[in-house]
């Protein structure tokens, strides 16, 4: 079995540069999918104007958001300044949103410092025109623990709406099959016990998620050199309930591009947008690999194998820095 993996490319400045070579977008640009369904831009997602010029006048029915949580993963800002930055995309959401339509926002709340960003966040949503509709935890085993505390295996969602939109609730059942029996109603004249009036013997879709795998190397959606990737089902789950085919998905936060790919998988237009050229170009070549292969990710490879393979100079630094071998 092959097996290129790749390092996070943003702890690693050196393997970024490498790579951005290989990027077809910089800074400021846009890509059109050549089967006008989707576009993918490099912009910075607070500035509004670059949003207004890249979408026109098309409007969203749903947007989903997973901004960069000021902890761990990147540069710790103030929650304060964090929440005050994004209150600047939130209020641009609303603007490009259409008169019914859902906001989804992944949010991080740090335990080792009363719970941050979140309260503030919340807080400020309230300022906003925006209705708060549901808190939704999702499972999120990352698959260590702890001793000296509860191990944290949340993520939290947040679910808002404009006017009032579709809610497809009825086309997302779990996996997870009923098993509570005993609640007897009356209908037409029979005594029915709930499984047999229910339409299906699994569980419908509640705000705690616990159906859904973390992503993780061994996972076949995994894209090597990303580190914050969300699950393709969880994404899926999200535009079947608020949208419909056709619509259109709008994401602020690219980075793996799992929101184009579920769209493309469900038959939406989506516009996705990421400050950084090497996260466009990575889930610009999702999608076309998906298209090619009906592949979600690279399990055992990357999206830049081939590239890497014909570059000396490079294969010789991932060999002597990560002990990468390329030995197919
Ligand atoms: C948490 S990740 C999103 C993960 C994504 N949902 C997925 O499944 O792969 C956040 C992304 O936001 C991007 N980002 C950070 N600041 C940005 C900004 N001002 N505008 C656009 N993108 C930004 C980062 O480069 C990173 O790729």
């Amino acid at each position: 079995m092959k097996n290129f993996p790749l390092p996070r490319i943003d702890q690693d400045p050196i393997l970024k540069k490498y790579l951005t070579q290989y990027c077809r977008l910089k800074f400021g640009d846009s890509w059109q999918d050549p089967e006008g369904k989707h576009k993918i831009a490099c912009l910075d997602s607070s500035d509004f104007n670059s949003i207004k010029n890249l979408i026109g006048s098309q409007k969203f029915q749903l947007a989903v958001h997973d901004p960069p949580y000021n902890m761990i993963a990147f540069d710790e800002m103030d929650s304060s300044e964090f929440v005050n930055w994004c209150k600047i995309w939130i209020e641009s959401s609303y603007k490009i949103l259409d008169e019914n339509s859902s906001l989804y926002i992944w949010l991080g709340a740090d335990q080792k410092n009363h719970f941050e960003p979140f309260p503030e966040f919340i807080l400020m949503m309230k300022e906003t025109e925006f209705k708060s509709r549901s808190f939704i935890t999702m499972r999120n085993q990352r698959g260590y623990g702890t001793q000296k505390n509860w191990m944290a295996v949340r993520q939290e969602l947040l679910y808002y709406t404009k006017g009032t939109p579709k809610f497809n609730i009825e086309k997302v059942y779990t996996d997870i099959p009923k098993s509570v029996k005993g609640y007897y109603k009356e209908v037409n004249g029979n005594l029915t016990e709930n499984i047999e009036r229910s339409k299906s013997d699994k569980i419908r879709a509640g705000n705690v998620w616990i159906d859904i795998q973390q992503v993780f190397h061994l996972r076949e959606e995994n894209v090597n050199g990303c580190f914050v990737q969300k699950p393709m089902k969880a994404l899926e789950r999200i535009i079947e309930v608020s949208s419909n085919e056709n619509d259109w998905v709008i994401d602020f936060f690219a980075h793996s591009g799992t929101t184009t790919l579920a769209a493309e998988k469900l038959k939406r237009n989506s516009i996705s947008v990421d400050i950084e050229p090497i996260y466009c170009e990575i889930s610009i070549r999702r999608l076309e690999r998906y298209r090619k292969t009906g592949k979600f990710g690279w399990q055992n490879s990357n999206p830049f194998e081939e590239e890497i393979l014909e570059n000396k100079e490079l294969k010789k630094y991932l060999k002597s820095e990560y002990k990468i071998s390329f030995d197919v």
